[in-house]
């Protein structure tokens, strides 16, 4: 268990696909995820397996819940970079209910502080889409900085978007850390 100030990360388990299919087919969470089309649960139970495989050691991903034990979503490192130590980080929170109740920001708050101090990692980064101002202001709120924009990467709602690549350091995560 990693714990947060209000919520804790662990591990994702097989039977995290009833609730994971509760959301995962939402247009307005799927809208913002890499993903685009339609997931059945043959296909996500097929990307459990795999994520959950020890062979996987490029992806770490895990389960967000409540201190009370309410599944809340995801978050993972993926694409780890052990020579160059970074990842890039996602996260999803799946239940609309639930979202800009400061869960989000706590979640990678707690997977940075575990990333940096805990893997070892030196720099942590993200992409997002420019619609998705929730997870901006979220990102910016944990001391993520605009690193740059791939020009109209998205196509989405009969338009292109850009993507926004976000990172944050090892000592700049320090630094806003120790200044709470
Ligand atoms: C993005 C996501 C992880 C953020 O988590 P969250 O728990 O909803 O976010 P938080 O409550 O911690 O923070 C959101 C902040 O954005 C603000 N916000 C929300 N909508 C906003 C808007 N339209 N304009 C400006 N700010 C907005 C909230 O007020 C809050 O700021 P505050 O705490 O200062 O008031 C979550 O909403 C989510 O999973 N969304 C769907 C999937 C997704 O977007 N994944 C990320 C892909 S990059």
């Amino acid at each position: 268990m990693i714990e947060g100030k209000k919520v804790r990360i662990r591990a994702l388990e097989k039977t995290d696909i009833d609730e994971i299919m509760k959301w995962i087919n939402d247009p307005e969470v799927m809208e913002n995820l890499l993903m685009r089309y339609p997931v059945s649960r043959y296909q996500e139970e097929k990307w459990i397996e795999k994520t959950l495989d020890d062979s996987n050691v490029r992806n770490k991903v895990f389960a967000i819940e409540t201190k009370d034990g309410v599944y809340l979503g995801g978050i993972g490192l993926h694409r780890i970079d052990w020579e160059n130590r970074n990842a890039e980080v996602g996260i999803v929170i799946g239940k609309k209910e639930h979202w800009n109740k400061g869960y989000g920001t706590d979640a990678m708050i707690t997977i940075l502080d575990f990333a940096f101090n805990q893997m070892n990692l030196h720099r942590v980064y993200l992409r997002v889409f420019d619609f998705n101002v929730r997870g901006i202001k979220s990102y910016e709120k944990c001391g993520f900085k605009k690193e740059g924009t791939l020009s109209d990467d998205r196509y989405a709602h009969g338009k292109y978007h850009d993507t926004i690549i976000m990172g944050i350091l090892k000592d700049e995560f320090k630094k806003i850390t120790n200044d709470q």
